[in-house]
């Protein structure tokens, strides 16, 4: 067992792998390395950080001041939807739509954008983007990782004024297909449509002590706060969400599922001043949320996430609670509501087998009642030398919040270290690896080379 001390000057440690880069990626982004030692490179202009992302070269690109898109690719205007049922538009906050055909009860209008803003910078595997203290703005423009571009970090970036102003005036960042994905320190604001969207593709992530600031005066949902948040959506997605402070937001924050499957564990976010509704979770989603406030949440779940299919486990109480220990080798934590709508208890254990089985991707959460303060302090960018926030993973190892702490990232003790998750081989000719399952599961012979965990 390291002690504190052992530990803190461990963490003061400058990373000798990732340059630049503060903390370890961790959670379901546990290995990736973004441009590794690469020396760090700061681009002059816009034209050299937009080829330096694309290329195929492993990088380490700093951000040390505002890179601003706005205006570099000429403006649009063309037929626009303003909804007229919804009795705001943009003249008395709220959103008009880019789009050519209306739907009824939309009324036709003329829209004008920022080109820039409507498609996304281009990321090529191997990159580590990291802004330098709070200078890490990028104007007007997001990121689009296509497909098979993996292990990228993006961090302590500023993404806003995206035509904030039109629904499809851009997304922050939007996934489509990637292995490997670190987001920390991020900050989005002033987008047109989503802060982060995963698209229909496999990707693996986690999002970390990311600010998602809402406050607008172009607002959907015509109260000041913006609605398009985080969607994730898509095949075999895996996601971790730590840290993280939604604030005044409306909608999707997040919206999981309703179309391919996706496992997601929403750990120790901050949500305050929620105008709309937080978790919205739809068919194919397997969700663990645990240790999240809600602080002034209208609606922290929706009701129809209780009917969609989805699997979820929101950690109601504490008996609830003390169900995560025989699949995450440790009790989960409660989530805390203050002035918040109703909170709907969930109890699914498929989260918890599809979350235990990812062994080394298991985030062990701080107590519930340091996570205000705690993400308050330090999501958003400027904020990777502050006090506590050195940084993620490591102090994730370290927070004292458990007595099973060590236990965090293994099996069942009861099964000990070696047993094999749900679903994954468990025996087979030749096969060296453990031949117990997690609690809950068998091993079943499906033939003479593999024998699979299956529920029990
Ligand atoms: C990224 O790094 C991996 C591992 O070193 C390597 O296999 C891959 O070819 C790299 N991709 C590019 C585009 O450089
Ligand atoms: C904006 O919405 C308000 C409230 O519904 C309406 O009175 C006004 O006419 C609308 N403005 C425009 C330009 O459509
Ligand atoms: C399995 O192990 C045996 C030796 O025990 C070896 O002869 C055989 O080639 C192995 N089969 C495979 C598929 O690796």
């Amino acid at each position: 067992m390291l002690c504190s001390l052992g530990l803190a000057a461990l963490l003061a440690a400058p990373s000798f792998s990732l340059a630049q880069v503060v903390g370890t990626p961790y959670g379901f982004a546990a290995g990736v390395t973004g441009g590794g030692s690469a020396t760090p490179q700061t681009p002059a202009d816009i034209e050299e950080l937009a080829d330096w992302l694309a290329d195929d070269t492993p990088r380490v690109i700093m951000i040390r001041k505002t890179f601003d898109f706005i205006g570099s690719e000429g403006t649009t205007t063309q037929r626009g939807c303003r909804s007229a049922t919804i009795p705001c538009n943009l003249s008395n906050g709220g959103q008009d739509w880019i789009k050519d055909t209306c739907d009824a009860g939309e009324a036709q209008v003329q829209v004008t954008y920022d080109n820039a803003g409507t498609s996304g910078l281009q990321v090529g595997s191997n990159k580590s983007l990291v802004g330098v203290g709070d200078k890490g703005v990028i104007r007007g423009k997001g990121l689009r990782i296509l497909g098979g571009n993996n292990n990228i970090i993006i961090q302590n970036i500023h993404f806003t004024q995206l035509n904030p102003e039109l629904v499809w005036g851009g997304d922050a960042i939007g996934l489509e297909g990637n292995d490997g994905v670190w987001i920390d320190h991020c900050k989005f604001s002033l987008v047109g449509r989503q802060m982060l969207v995963t698209h229909y593709e496999s990707s693996r992530l986690t999002v970390s002590n990311c600010e998602f600031d809402g406050v607008t005066e172009f607002s959907s949902s015509c109260n000041g706060d913006h609605y398009w948040t985080a969607l994730l959506y898509g095949e075999d997605q895996k996601i971790t969400l730590d840290r993280n402070y939604f604030h005044d937001v409306s909608g999707r924050a997040p919206k999981i599922g309703g179309g391919g499957n996706q496992i997601v564990h929403a750990v120790n976010n901050y949500f305050s001043n929620i105008g709309g509704h937080n978790f919205d979770i739809g068919k194919g989603a397997s969700v663990l949320i645990e240790g999240n406030v809600f602080d002034g949440a209208d609606t922290p779940i929706t009701s129809g996430t209780k009917s969609s299919g989805a699997s979820v486990f929101t950690t109601p109480d504490s008996s609830s609670a003390a169900t995560c220990s025989g699949y995450l080798g440790r009790d989960c934590v409660v989530n805390s509501l203050a002035s918040s709508g109703d909170w709907i208890s969930l109890t699914s254990t498929t989260p918890l087998y599809d979350i235990g089985m990812s062994t080394g991707n298991i985030v062990n959460p701080m107590g519930v009642s340091k996570v205000a303060d705690y993400v308050v302090k330090n999501a958003g960018i400027g904020k990777l030398g502050s006090a506590g926030s050195a940084d993620s993973a490591a102090a994730l190892a370290s927070e004292p919040t458990s007595k099973k702490t060590a236990a965090a990232t293994k099996a069942p003790a009861s099964q000990g270290a070696e047993a094999a998750g749900m679903w994954t081989q468990c025996g087979g000719a030749n096969w060296s690896g453990p031949t117990t399952c997690v609690s809950g599961a068998q091993c079943v012979k499906q033939n003479e080379w593999y024998y699979q965990c299956l529920e029990a």
